[in-house]
C-alpha cells in the first residue's frame, strides 16, 4: 500500500513497548512462520527460544511495509542468527523447511490439540504426549484422571476452539455489566486483552472491574459469579481470592507475571441468535472477570490489556533501562525506593520514560 518507504531509513526501537504495533500488518508471511517455532520452543520447554522468535516476529509486525529481501531488515533489532536464516528460506523458497516439518510433526500437532484444551498446560499435555495421546478423545477413551477444569474443558472442547467474535463479547459485555450492577451499584466495568486492542476475535474474553470507593470492591466476585448462577449463565467458575500485599508483593518478591487480584476464570452459556446454524441455541464462551481495587485500575487496565509480548516488554524495559519493578498492581521505583502512584495508563507510560502506545497498537 506504502510503495515509497525506504526500508533503511525506518528506525525501529529495540523494545516492543516503545514501538507501535498494528494489529493489521504486512509480513504475516513471516510472523507466522516464526510464531511456529516460537510456539515450538514453549512445547519444548525452552522458554529463551520461544521469546526470542516471538521478538523477531514482533519487529517484523511493526514494519511500515513487506520485507521483500534481506537488506530490508538491515537495521532491524532483535533478529537472531536463526529467525535470519528462516526468514532468508522464505524469502528465497516461498517456504522453511524447518517451519513446514515443525508443523507437520506429530509432537507439535498434539501438543497443540492437547494445550489447546481448557485446563491443560505445556506440562500436563507434554506427559499426556509421551504416555501416547494425542486428541481430547484419546484422553476420555483411555479414562484419563482430570481436574475440573480440564472435565470442562473437554467437554466444551469444540465451542472453546471456535473464536469468540466481537459481537458475541459485546453481548457477553451487556451480562456482566447487568450482574455486576445487580450486585454492586457504581461498579465501573471495563472490556480488556484482544478486545480493547481492537482485535475482532479472541479466545476468550476479559474484564476488569472496578469500584471508585477504596474497598467496596472487596469480596465482589462471589457475588457476581452467584448472580450469574442463579440466572443459569455459568457452565464453569472458579474464583481465587485476592492475595496481594504491597509489603509482600513488593521488589523483594521473585518477579512473577501472575498477579494476585480477585480473579474468576469462568465458562460462560451464551445464548446464540436464531439465524445461527446451532442446534443446542447456546455455545460455551471463555471469559475471565478480574476484580481490583480503585487505587489499582491503572495498573491492572495496563496490565491486562496485552498483547503478552508488550506486557512483557513493559516489564522488561521497566527492570532493565529504569530499575523500576512493574506489575498489575504497582509500580515501584528502586531508586527512589518507592512506590510510584498512578490514575492512568499515560501517568505510568510517563514515569516510564516511554512514549504513551495506545490500546489498538499494542498488538505486539
Ligand atoms: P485472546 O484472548 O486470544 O484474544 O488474546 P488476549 O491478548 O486477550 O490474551 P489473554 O486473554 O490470554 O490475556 C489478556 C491479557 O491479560 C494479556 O495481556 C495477558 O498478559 C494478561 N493476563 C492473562 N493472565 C494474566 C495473569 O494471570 N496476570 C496478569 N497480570 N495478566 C494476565
Ligand atoms: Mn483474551
Ligand atoms: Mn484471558
Amino acid at each position: 500500500p506504502k510503495p515509497n518507504i525506504d526500508p533503511t531509513a525506518v528506525l525501529i526501537k529495540a523494545y516492543a513497548c516503545q514501538r507501535r504495533t498494528p494489529l493489521k500488518h504486512h509480513n504475516s508471511f513471516l510472523t507466522d512462520a516464526l510464531e511456529i517455532l516460537s510456539q515450538n520452543a514453549e512445547y519444548n520447554d525452552n522458554e529463551g527460544r520461544s521469546v526470542a522468535f516471538r521478538r523477531a516476529a514482533s519487529v517484523l509486525k511493526a514494519l511500515p511495509y513487506r520485507v521483500k529481501n534481506m537488506e530490508d531488515l538491515k537495521s532491524l533489532p532483535c533478529l537472531g542468527d536463526h529467525s535470519q536464516r528462516v526468514i532468508k528460506e522464505i524469502l528465497e523458497d516461498g517456504s522453511s523447511r524447518e517451519v513446514e516439518s515443525t508443523r507437520q510433526s506429530d509432537q507439535f500437532q498434539a501438543m497443540k490439540a492437547l494445550t489447546g484444551i481448557f485446563g491443560v498446560g505445556v506440562r500436563t499435555a507434554d506427559r499426556w504426549f509421551r504416555e501416547g495421546l494425542r486428541s481430547p478423545d484419546d484422553l476420555f477413551r483411555t479414562g484419563q484422571q482430570l481436574n475440573r477444569a480440564q472435565q470442562a474443558g473437554v467437554q466444551y472442547y469444540d465451542d472453546l476452539q471456535k473464536p469468540v467474535t466481537k459481537a458475541e463479547a459485546d453481548v457477553i459485555s451487556d451480562i456482566v455489566e447487568k450482574a455486576v450492577r445487580a450486585v454492586l451499584p457504581g461498579a465501573e466495568i471495563r472490556l480488556m486483552g484482544g478486545f480493547r486492542r481492537g482485535k475482532e476475535v479472541g479466545h476468550d474474553v476479559d474484564f476488569l472491574i472496578t469500584h471508585p470507593e477504596e474497598g467496596k470492591e472487596e469480596g465482589l466476585m462471589p457475588k457476581i459469579t452467584n448472580w450469574l448462577e442463579e440466572q443459569g449463565l455459568l457452565l464453569y467458575q472458579k474464583t481465587t481470592r485476592n492475595s496481594y500485599l504491597e509489603k509482600m508483593d513488593g521488589p523483594a518478591r521473585a518477579p512473577n507475571n501472575m498477579d494476585r487480584f480477585e480473579r474468576c476464570f469462568s465458562i460462560f452459556k451464551l445464548q446464540t441468535g436464531s439465524e445461527r446454524a446451532s442446534v443446542s441455541g447456546w455455545r460455551a464462551v471463555r471469559v475471565d472477570l478480574v476484580v481490583s481495587p480503585y487505587s489499582q485500575f491503572a495498573f491492572a487496565t495496563l496490565g491486562w490489556t496485552g498483547s503478552k509480548l508488550f506486557e512483557r516488554e513493559l516489564r522488561r524495559w521497566a527492570g532493565q533501562e529504569k530499575h523500576m519493578s512493574l506489575s498489575s498492581h504497582a509500580l515501584f521505583d528502586s531508586k527512589q525506593n518507592l512506590y510510584l502512584r498512578a490514575k492512568t495508563e499515560e501517568e505510568i507510560f510517563a514515569y516510564l520514560g516511554l512514549e504513551f502506545i495506545p490500546p489498538s497498537e499494542r498488538n505486539a
